[in-house]
């Protein structure tokens, strides 16, 4: 029988629902592909419905598979200063937050990261804290803090403060009686050594923002160490009296009713007493100087017994600890959980984000190094530190469809996952053209090498008025012309946007079980331009095949691999532009596009 006619026999008979019977006389490899890719015509052509948004459980406790609620979860991290200003100052700020608990809660967000909102000189941006325990005026109250935390609970949103553990602001009480004098009682809080001569810092370390990691005190004639800005001195942690002050102030947000903390670089907690001179290496960084390999100011053993600390007061609480963990490969990434997982349940894979384009090849790679660790892992395509995913992986002609991808390859992976604010609408950087626009002051220092990071923290975009409905005032950072064509308000009612996509994704994700505890099998290997995988759960599956090329793909439906020799295949979601029609033995994956399909036997 020709192939189109035993096609469109197929089809009928599906219709008819004689799929099974028909299946068993058919065992050909080419009649199983053709029935497959009919099948998912048809899931197609029938619109199937997915669960709408937000309809998403919320996992309480350990599930059957011992998974906790993080483990199910999908984080979403806010920069306060740029989410929604309900004073309209140009900042935003936590009842600007609370106000958008809603939209959160309706795209499927489960907890909420929010970067610091302590009291802060701002040099940082928050992340040069002067007092651990408050809010920054800026940002509210106490009293809206709370009110924040209880709006969230509401909606089984949870808050995960960040905390900054490396360092302090120049500002806090502890950092202006340390530098008071030597003999201060909190002079032992920070890192203060002689000169190895007059006007010699202690050793050759560099500050990652591009100055001397050494600042000298005239009023007692010592340096201090800071690994980021001179505003921003590092804390002892080999001084018991500081591990205690940290430990409680974790206590103090716990009793707030906070779920958890992103830890804020972990990697730089300690440096070798001996102050040892990092090996200079081939090469120059971002501010013309030479690279170092920071092998006695990072990653030292002293930070896994910090994060065990930290860990066992977060146990008391039963919350989760999420790191910032800049790792080169998963080897190191292992480490942060802790040989006996009493360390970080959450260390963010960042690896990722260092990836140039889409290369399926690099990225199966990648995810089978991850689960092949045996942790659950943590995946992050942006942050607020790094070009927005949108602006790093676009091509300028497909980027919304580029976004979709990127969304359904990490938000259907085994892990948990944290997306950043913006992402769902295909937010874009919007980077200074001139030095004098620059506020970040990396940005100041670095221009025009590093221009800093301004670009991925402008105002989310919720509607097209002016301010993108983010302020009535003029923004601290300006919002981009894509603003218009990128905001929550006309996403909404648009079903091919990135934030429609985002928000069906997300509702699927929170429901089918295969996508909460399934394994993660890889599909296709040998293909470059297509990656393929299926996550299983008992009897139950979801295909993935995600098109990174900027051609068609023909994708046969062989997922024996998967152990599914007769596979029927129901479509979830597509980003496919054209409904598919025809008679197939392969499934054409247009240029840029997402297929997520359910299987079963
Ligand atoms: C982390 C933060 C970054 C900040 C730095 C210093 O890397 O993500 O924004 O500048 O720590 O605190």
């Amino acid at each position: 029988m020709k192939n189109y006619l035993r096609g469109a026999l197929l089809a009928a008979l599906l219709l008819l629902g004689s799929f099974r019977e028909m299946f068993e006389e058919e065992e050909s490899r080419m009649k199983r592909q053709i029935l497959a890719a009919l099948l998912a015509v048809l899931g197609a052509a029938a619109g199937l419905a997915i669960c709408p948004p937000g309809a998403g459980a919320q996992a309480k406790g350990v599930d059957a598979e011992g998974h906790a609620w993080w483990q199910h979860a999908v984080f979403y991290e806010i920069y306060p200063r740029s989410f929604a200003d309900s004073n309209n100052d140009g900042v935003g700020d936590l009842k600007g937050i609370t106000s958008k608990l809603d939209y959160l809660k309706e795209l499927g967000v489960n907890a909420i990261w929010i970067t610091p909102c302590f009291p802060s000189p701002q040099v940082d941006f928050g992340y040069d804290v002067s007092d651990y325990e408050a809010i920054d005026p800026m940002y509210g109250t106490m009293e809206d803090f709370d009110r924040l935390v209880a709006e969230g609970k509401k909606r089984d949103i949870r808050v995960i403060l960040d905390f900054v553990v490396n360092h302090t602001s120049d500002q806090h009480k502890w950092f202006i009686d340390s530098r008071s004098s030597k003999t201060s009682a909190y002079r032992d809080w920070y890192i203060w050594r002689d000169g190895k001569g007059p006007g010699q810092p202690p050793n050759n370390w560099l500050s990652t923002f591009g100055t001397a990691a050494w600042t000298f005190d005239p009023k007692t004639g010592q340096y201090y160490y800071h690994y980021f800005y001179p505003q921003q001195p590092d804390l002892n942690w080999r001084n018991p009296a500081v591990e205690k002050a940290m430990l409680d102030v974790t206590r103090f947000w716990y009793k707030h009713g906070v779920a958890g903390f992103r830890l804020d670089a972990v990697d730089t907690l300690y440096e070798d007493p001996n102050l040892t001179d990092n090996p200079v290496v081939a090469g120059k960084d971002k501010f013309g100087r030479p690279n170092m390999d920071e092998k006695y100011n990072k990653k030292l053993p002293e930070v896994h017994e910090a994060m065990r600390k930290l860990r066992s007061v977060a146990d008391e609480y039963g919350s989760v600890l999420i790191g910032e963990t800049w790792t080169t490969n998963v080897d190191q990434l292992k480490d942060y959980y802790g040989a006996k997982n009493d360390e970080l349940q959450m260390p963010m894979d960042l690896m990722m984000t260092g990836f140039k384009g889409l290369s399926a090849a690099e990225y199966r790679k990648h995810i089978a190094a991850v689960n092949a660790a045996g942790h659950w892992p943590v995946y992050v395509i942006t942050n607020h530190d790094i070009v927005r995913s949108y602006t790093r992986y676009g091509d300028g002609i497909h980027n919304d469809d580029i976004a979709k991808i990127m969304a359904a390859l990490y938000l259907t992976l085994r892990g948990s996952a944290i997306m950043y604010y913006g992402e769902e609408i295909g937010m874009e950087n919007n980077d200074p053209k001139r030095k004098e626009d620059v506020e970040d002051p990396e940005g100041k220092l670095g221009w025009p090498l590093e221009i800093g990071r301004d670009g991925e923290r402008t105002p989310m975009q919720w509607d097209h008025s002016a301010n993108a409905g983010f302020s009535k005032a003029k923004p601290w950072l300006p919002v981009p012309l894509s603003a218009h064509t990128h905001n929550v308000a006309d996403e909404i009612n648009d079903p091919d946007s990135v934030l429609s996509f985002y928000r069906k994704l997300l509702a699927m994700r929170h429901t089918e079980t295969a996508l909460l505890d399934g394994d993660y099998v890889s599909l296709n290997e040998g293909n470059p331009n297509v990656l393929t995988y299926v996550r299983r759960y008992k009897g139950e599956a979801i295909l993935v095949i995600l098109n990174m090329s900027a051609a068609e793909q023909k994708v046969p439906f062989e997922l024996s691999g998967a152990g599914f020799l007769a596979p029927k295949v129901e479509v979830l979601l597509t980003s496919f532009h054209k409904p598919l029609k025809g008679m197939f033995a392969e499934l054409p994956m247009e240029p840029y596009s997402v297929f997520i399909a359910r299987v079963t036997k």
